[in-house]
């Protein structure tokens, strides 16, 4: 059997173990101790919050290397304050790795948005999705008046990004940090899936001007 033939007749799974012993040598080859240095600790500046979506990996996306970007996922990168996931995500990026910015970044073509768009069911993921309702409720003046439907996904979840990001910012763990480091910053991002670029909504934070008073908290 030709090398080829082998790599077609190797499974998913069996693919995914070759690719990480393809990726520990590339990486020894560039640095020898690569690795060892990983192993001693991390001490990430960027805390990323993105969809689960398989095509939105953040350090691929970002040109970063393992040990740069602490990453949650979830589906429609929804920032819920009951959510403790996200919150001990959030509190041990800020509080104990000290990260300097937060990126919340969504995608054009998300399939959890295009899903809260419409009224189909598709299970509990619904309960989930009903947060990025909320946020079409809030916008529905400026959504309802695009017919397009794809340029009103594509609007739904540049908003639900921004949302997010005042989302964080009203959470205790961010507005105690600026407390002490005005310098933390909280971005909102959208990846445009079909080219790869990202495009900065230009929203990020680093203080709770913006959110009014009934969210400022003392
Ligand atoms: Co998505």
């Amino acid at each position: 059997m030709n090398a080829e033939i082998e790599e077609i007749a190797k499974t998913t799974y069996e693919l995914l173990l070759e690719g990480n012993r393809r990726f520990v040598e590339s990486e020894l080859e560039n640095d020898p101790d690569f690795f060892k240095k990983l192993a001693a600790g991390q001490s990430p500046e960027v805390l990323w919050i993105g969809c689960a979506d398989s095509r939105v990996p953040a350090n691929e996306l970002t040109g970063t290397k393992p040990g740069e970007v602490f990453v949650h996922r979830n589906i429609a990168n929804v920032c819920v304050h009951t959510d403790m996931n996200m919150l001990s995500v959030l509190d041990y990026a800020v509080n104990v790795l000290k990260v300097k910015h937060v990126i919340v970044a969504g995608h054009y073509g998300c399939g959890g948005v295009m899903a809260a768009m419409g009224s189909k069911q598709y299970g509990i993921i619904d309960n989930w999705l009903r947060h990025i309702k909320d946020v079409y409720r809030l916008h529905a003046h400026e959504l309802d008046l695009i017919t397009d439907e794809k340029a009103r996904a594509n609007r739904l979840v540049e908003l639900n990004v921004i949302e997010q990001v005042y989302n964080l910012c009203k959470t205790t763990i961010v507005q105690n940090a600026w407390k002490e480091r005005p310098d933390l910053e909280i971005h909102g991002w959208v990846v445009d899936i079909g080219t790869g670029y990202v495009k900065d909504l230009k929203v990020s934070c680093s203080g709770t001007a913006n959110l009014g008073k009934v969210f400022t908290l003392d």
